[in-house]
C-alpha cells in the first residue's frame, strides 16, 4: 500500500487550541479543539494574556488526544505544521515553541504555516475535487481579503479591508445589543427571528470600485441607530436590528465576491474563515454563483472556525513542495500573505 504523507498541524492563534493529524493533505483522522470561549466570554472577547496562560495548559493534551483519536505514535507522522502568524503574539509563540520541541526531539520537519492559508485550506478537506485557481473570500475575526489563489503556493490579494474585519464587526454589534460573546453565531440565531429590511443600514464601498471592504461605518450606524432610539425612549428589538445587519453584511461581502469573480473571469470561487460559517452568507454566495454557472465551495462547519486540520492540509502542500521552515522560527502577528 502507498504511504501518503501524514502530518501534524498544531493551531493556537487565538482562542481555540487545536491538534490534527491529516493524511495526505485532504483525510482527517484526528481534528482536536480545546475551545475558550467559557472563560472569555465573562469578559466580553478574547483576552490575549488569559487565551496564551489557556493555551500552554492545554496545548500537549491536545496533542496527545491527536494522535491516540489517530491511533498513531510520533513514529508514523512525517512533519509538523504550525500557525506562525497571524494571531495573538503569545498565543502564537505556546503553539510554536511546542511545533519546535516535537520538531527538535522526534526529528521530523517543522513547517511555519500562515493562518489564513490554513483557512482557505479547509476547502481541500471538505470536497476532496477542489482545486486551484480559484477566487477565495476570507471571512474572519481579524480578516476579510478576496484572494485569488493561482496554485498551491501563490496567492494574491485583490482587496481587503480598510478597518474592521467582518467576524469583528459581528462581534461587536453583538455586545452592542447585549448578545455576547462570540457575535457571529449570536447574531445569526437573533436573526432568525427578526426582519432583515426593519431598519436600512449602510451597504459601505457597494458604490465604489474595487474589491476592497470596510465595516467600521456600519458597526457605528448600528451604535448610532441603537443611541437614537434609547434617547426617543425606544425600545430595540434585537431581532431585527441583528437580521438588518447580518442583510448589509452579506450583501457587501456577496456583491464584492461576484464583481470580482466577473472581472477576472474565475470559474471557481471559495469561502473560508470563521464568518464563512454563517448560514445566510454562504447560502447567499452559493445562490450567487449558482446563477452564474460557477462552482461554489465553502468547509463544513466544523473547519470554519480555527481548527488544526486546515493547518495540517496547508502544512501538506508546503512539504510537498520540500519546503521546511528552520528552528529559529519566530512568530509574526501582523504576517502578510
Ligand atoms: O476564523 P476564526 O475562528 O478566528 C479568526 O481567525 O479570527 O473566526 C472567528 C470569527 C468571530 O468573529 C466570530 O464571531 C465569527 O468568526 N463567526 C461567525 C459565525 N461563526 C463564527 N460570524 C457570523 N456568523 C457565524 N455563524
Ligand atoms: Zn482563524
Amino acid at each position: 500500500m502507498e504511504k501518503y504523507p501524514v502530518i501534524l498541524g498544531i493551531e493556537s492563534s487565538c482562542d481555540e487550541t487545536a491538534a490534527a493529524v491529516v493524511r495526505n493533505g485532504r483525510e482527517v483522522l484526528s481534528n482536536v479543539i480545546a475551545s475558550q470561549v467559557p472563560i472569555h466570554k465573562i469578559y466580553g472577547g478574547v483576552v490575549p494574556e488569559i487565551a496564551s496562560r489557556q493555551h500552554i495548559e492545554a496545548v500537549d493534551g491536545v496533542i496527545l488526544e491527536a494522535l491516540k483519536t489517530a491511533n498513531m505514535t510520533f513514529d508514523d507522522i512525517d512533519a509538523i505544521a504550525v500557525t506562525y502568524g497571524p494571531g495573538l503574539v503569545g498565543a502564537l509563540l505556546v503553539g510554536l515553541s511546542e511545533a519546535k520541541g516535537l520538531a527538535y526531539a522526534t526529528h521530523k520537519p517543522l513547517l511555519g504555516v500562515h493562518h489564513l492559508k490554513g483557512h482557505i485550506a479547509a476547502n481541500y478537506i471538505t470536497n476532496p475535487d477542489w482545486e486551484p485557481p480559484f477566487l477565495c473570500l476570507v471571512v474572519s475575526g481579524g480578516h476579510t481579503h478576496l484572494i485569488m489563489v493561482d496554485d498551491y503556493k501563490n496567492y494574491h490579494i485583490l482587496g481587503k479591508t480598510r478597518d474592521d474585519a467582518a467576524g469583528e464587526a459581528f462581534d461587536k454589534v453583538a455586545r452592542a445589543i447585549g448578545l455576547g460573546y462570540p457575535g457571529g453565531p449570536k447574531i445569526q440565531k437573533a436573526a432568525e427571528s427578526g426582519n432583515p429590511e426593519a431598519i436600512h443600514f449602510p451597504r459601505p464601498c457597494l458604490d465604489e470600485e474595487g474589491y476592497n471592504f470596510s465595516f467600521s461605518g456600519l458597526k457605528s450606524a448600528v451604535l448610532n441607530y441603537l443611541n437614537q432610539e434609547a434617547m426617543m425612549g425606544h425600545e430595540v428589538n434585537q431581532n431585527d436590528v441583528a437580521a438588518s445587519f447580518q442583510a448589509a453584511v452579506v450583501e457587501v461581502l456577496v456583491t464584492k465576491t461576484m464583481e470580482a469573480a466577473r472581472d477576472f473571469g474565475a470559474r471557481r470561487v471559495a469561502l473560508a474563515g470563521g464568518v464563512s460559517a454563517n448560514k445566510p452568507l454562504r447560502e447567499t454566495l452559493a445562490n450567487e454563483c449558482k446563477k452564474r454557472g460557477i462552482d461554489f465551495c465553502c468547509p463544513e462547519f466544523i473547519l470554519c472556525t480555527d481548527n488544526a486540520a486546515m493547518i495540517a492540509s496547508a502544512g501538506y502542500y508546503a512539504y510537498d513542495k520540500g519546503e521546511e521552515s528552520g528552528l529559529d522560527l519566530n512568530a509574526f502577528p501582523n504576517l502578510t500573505l
